[in-house]
């Protein structure tokens, strides 16, 4: 099904993110992902990606994010991913709904993306504690699902394991 964020459906991907082809679609999660972090409870939350584009030369993605076991919507991001020309250098330009805006920036190495902040920025009345620093990575495994970790530092705490999920394509 053409996805409806997709008004060109039947546009050629641009050349410039064709080395990020293998992540156009929807991922839902294959089984509830982990979240942790040294000053909350564990949980585990349910998670669809959508990446998707419009023959720019960039992906559009949306992530929304549930708790397993309530259901209740819980963190959502969307942006955008863009490539430097001629290289493996890659950015996403994301929003957060927590209030949160930022840049990761890092590399594609065969289909494993690694990404770090690169700036970050916040809404004046932001929950406390604020992050510092964010690391993520996604890797298409051999046996085609995905995987997302991401590592981040508060006010209060070093670079620590957040999250770790794995998705299927749908
Ligand atoms: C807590 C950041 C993604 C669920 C937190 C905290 C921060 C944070 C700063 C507070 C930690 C503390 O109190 O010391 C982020 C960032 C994310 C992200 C930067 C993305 C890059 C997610 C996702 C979920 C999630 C995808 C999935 C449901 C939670 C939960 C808590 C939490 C349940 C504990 C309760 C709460 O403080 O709301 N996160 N988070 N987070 N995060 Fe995330």
């Amino acid at each position: 099904m053409a996805c409806p964020f997709n008004h060109t459906a039947a546009v050629e991907l641009n050349p410039a993110v064709l080395p990020l082809e293998w992540l156009l679609g929807t991922w839902e999660c294959d089984e509830p992902g982990e979240g942790c972090f040294p000053t909350i409870k564990p949980f585990r939350y349910t998670e669809t990606l959508h990446f998707s584009h419009v023959g720019q030369p960039v992906i559009n993605f949306m992530f929304n994010a549930f708790h397993a076991e309530s259901k209740k919507p819980l963190h959502r991001e969307c942006g955008f991913i863009r490539m430097q020309p001629a290289t493996n250098r890659v950015a996403f330009i994301i929003a957060q709904n927590s209030g949160l805006v930022e840049i990761e920036e890092g590399e594609l190495t065969a289909q494993q993306l690694t990404l770090q902040s690169r700036s970050l920025a916040r809404i004046s009345f932001a929950k406390k504690p604020h992050v510092q620093q964010i690391c993520r990575v996604f890797q298409l495994r051999p046996d085609g699902k995905l995987e997302q970790t991401v590592s981040m530092a508060t006010d209060s705490q070093p670079l620590t394991q957040h999250l770790q999920i794995t998705y299927r394509r749908s």
